[in-house]
């Protein structure tokens, strides 16, 4: 696995991540014992960068990732996140926070359920709309000068909100959605990365599940599956989405590969400041991943790629109604 430079304050990790947060929570039963074996076969494989976030479990999966790394902390760049209130009594109310003080409570949370000294990548999860981002960003950077995290990062942000944080502390990577399905970083958030040197992770590589063609129907998801309530999944959206499915597949197969590892090939085609982190429980999957670096495409193939799936393409908004207004914030 290629390790490459990440970002601009002297990280390097591997060109693939592994998204943890399906390990506890979103999509549908997990099994620790099992994911742990899976984060400890995705180090084997040379993949370091495990991201996870005080939001998922909630609280949960800091845990799971914790326990996976002892032994093995200084071989990974680990990433968590804060910002996403989550609330214990009822798992579907959410607020945001970017105050001071939240920023360093959560950090402390973080180092503990997390088990180390100091966390390499701390994004901040959500903009919160009540703190101007310097503010949220100024108190991050007093945890890098306290020694509690390495690096900075944003997820879900604007160019122009990225500009503004950057200019209070520089930032190490940006967190947003990317995948066949979901392009809206194409309109500046993976330029101005670029341009300042920021390393950008592509979350939700596999369009959290549609792009490997595992879900054909609503009902393939558990009843307490996060998906059933996402518009792209419900009604006719489902249907519709499908169709972009079928194309994909057909040009898998003449790729001589699977689905999932067209969608993730894709991702990774997208340049070399880019570290996609596809989400796994699974080993199957894991190797299947990690396998998607051998296939390549021609410039022939991009172009025909962009016509199957272009801007827009997604039937249905990323999130629901509620939470889109904290995206590209
Ligand atoms: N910053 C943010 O706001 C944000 C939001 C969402 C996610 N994330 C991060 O990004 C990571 C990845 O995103 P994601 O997990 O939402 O979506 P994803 O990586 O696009 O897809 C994950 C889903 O695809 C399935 N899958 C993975 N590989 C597969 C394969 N080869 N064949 C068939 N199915 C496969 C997984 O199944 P199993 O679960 O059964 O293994 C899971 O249901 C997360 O783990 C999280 O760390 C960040």
């Amino acid at each position: 696995m290629e390790i490459r430079k990440f970002g601009s304050q002297g990280l390097k990790t591997s060109q693939l991540g592994l998204g943890c947060m399906g390990m506890s929570e979103f999509y549908g039963p997990g099994d620790d014992a099992e994911s742990i074996k899976v984060i400890h076969r995705a180090i084997e494989r040379g993949v370091t960068f495990l991201d996870t976030s005080d939001a998922y479990g909630p609280f949960t999966n800091e845990v799971l990732v914790g326990k996976a790394i002892k032994g093995k902390r200084d071989q990974v760049l680990l990433a968590t996140k804060f910002g996403i209130v989550r609330d214990l009594t009822d798992p579907n109310l959410r607020s945001i926070s970017g105050t001071p003080a939240y920023v360093a409570s959560a950090c402390e949370a973080s180092l503990k359920r997390l088990d180390v000294e100091v966390i390499d990548l701390y994004y901040l999860h959500r903009v919160d709309p009540a703190t101007p981002i310097e503010t949220t960003v100024a108190a991050m950077g007093d945890l890098v000068k306290a020694g509690k995290v390495k690096t900075l990062g944003l997820s879900e942000v604007t160019p122009a909100t990225l500009r503004k944080a950057h200019n209070v502390h520089p930032i190490t990577a940006v967190q947003n959605e990317y995948s066949l399905w979901s392009r809206e970083p194409e309109d500046g958030v993976l330029a101005t990365c670029q341009e300042l040197g920021i390393a950008f992770v592509p979350y939700s590589p596999l369009g959290r599940g549609f792009l490997t063609g595992n879900i054909k129907k609503f009902d393939d998801l558990a009843a307490d599956d996060w998906r059933r309530l996402a518009p792209r999944f419900m009604g006719d959206n489902f249907q519709k989405n499908l169709n972009l499915v079928t194309k994909l597949e057909a040009f898998a197969a003449k790729k001589n590969c699977t689905i999932s590892q067209l969608a993730l090939a894709w991702v990774v085609a997208q340049g070399d400041n880019l570290f996609p982190i596809p989400g796994t429980k699974r080993m199957k999957y894991l190797e299947e991943n990690i396998d998607a670096l051998n296939v390549t495409f021609s410039k022939e193939e991009l172009k025909e790629l962009d016509t199957i799936a272009p801007k827009n393409v997604a039937v249905g908004n990323r999130y629901m109604e509620g939470a889109m207004k904290f995206i590209n914030a």
